[in-house]
């Protein structure tokens, strides 16, 4: 691989600089390619500046050869649009972007990625995202009546903040909370998988290029399971056990939001895994804690393998 893609000069695209992108930066550096940490923030659009219309900090008036999505910082709806935008525009010039704009949008939107994963058959707990708070206090109590509990969620969290229970939850009623502020006037409401065993469990599961290649256990009193959240991670094998089927679930749920890479959460469930989300830009310093090759080098690869065929042989030309 080194020959063919050797020069190619990579953006890395992040709001943060740390262990994620000193792992990047030098698995470029392995296939002689070359990174850039840009954060979003300082990318611009200046019509006058060049004839892509971009303004990319240590680009001049070039554009990346790929880019490489590993953050972007949250902002106010205007400044979201326009960081999404420019990776649609990057797109659009022909550069590779891993993950695409569009696969961030449809993962980072819970909604949507539940969604998706329903109409592509991928089992998920039934989901629910409604602005009426009248339906949405009906949906809690007729779930609640039924003695099941519903989780409540940040249409775009993630780290597992901002998560709470309603309905049914440990032998009491609760209701829905006012849904201002954190939840942005928005219901989404995901039925709860209740653990079988405490401590419980549930799985992170990377897919890179369509194949699931690593996963782990993320273990913890709360119901809430992230490592951010304090959770202890455990490896997991795709090989016995669970492990296909929790391989062939993440690569389906993959599939269906169309991810070059994905972090993909399974809950297990007794009829069999279920898929909670799909994260697209999804950190690897937990799941790397516990697996043996270098995830790093597993994403610049598929990258430079799989989407820079076109760049490599333009540049060769
Ligand atoms: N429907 C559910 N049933 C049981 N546990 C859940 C459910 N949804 C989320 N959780 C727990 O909360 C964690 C965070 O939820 P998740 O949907 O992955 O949001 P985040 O983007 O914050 O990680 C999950 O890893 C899981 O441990
Ligand atoms: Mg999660």
């Amino acid at each position: 691989m080194k020959s063919l893609r050797a020069g190619l000069r990579v953006a890395i695209m992040t709001d943060e600089t740390g262990w994620h992108t000193r792992e990047l930066l030098r698995a470029l550096r392995a296939r002689g390619c070359t990174g850039r940490c840009l954060d979003l923030a300082q990318c611009r659009i200046a019509t006058p500046h060049a004839w892509h219309g971009l303004v990319l900090p240590g680009f001049g008036q070039d554009l990346p050869d790929a880019v490489l999505v590993r953050g972007i910082a949250g902002g106010s709806f205007e400044q979201v649009t326009k960081r999404l935008g420019i990776l649609h525009a990057l797109r659009e010039l022909g550069v590779p972007v891993y993950n695409d704009a569009r696969a961030i949008e449809r993962s980072v939107d819970k909604g949507m990625t539940s969604l998706l994963l329903h109409v592509a058959g991928v089992v998920t707990p039934p989901t629910w995202a409604m602005e009426s708070t009248t339906a949405a206090q009906q949906l809690v109590t007729r779930e609640s009546a039924a003695g099941r509990a519903l989780v409540l969620k940040p249409l775009f969290g993630s780290q597992g903040q901002g998560l709470q229970r309603v309905g049914w939850v440990e032998g009491e009623h609760v209701p829905l909370p006012a849904l201002e502020g954190v939840y942005g006037g928005l219901a989404y409401l995901q039925r709860f998988v209740a653990a079988a065993s405490s401590p419980g469990h549930d799985f992170r599961v990377l897919v890179v290029g369509g194949v699931a290649l690593a996963a782990m256990r993320r273990i913890s009193l709360e119901w809430v399971h992230n490592v951010a959240r304090g959770a202890r991670c455990e490896p997991q094998s795709l090989a016995g056990g669970i492990g296909p089927a929790l391989a062939r679930l993440a690569e389906a749920a993959a599939r269906a939001l169309d991810m070059d890479y994905a972090g993909v959460d399974v809950i297990p469930t007794r009829d069999g895994p279920q898929v909670l989300e799909v994260n697209g830009v999804a950190a690897w310093q937990g799941l790397q804690g516990v697996t043996s090759f270098n995830i790093a080098q597993a994403l610049v690869d598929d990258l430079l393998g799989r989407r820079c065929a076109a760049v490599a042989r333009r540049l060769q030309a």
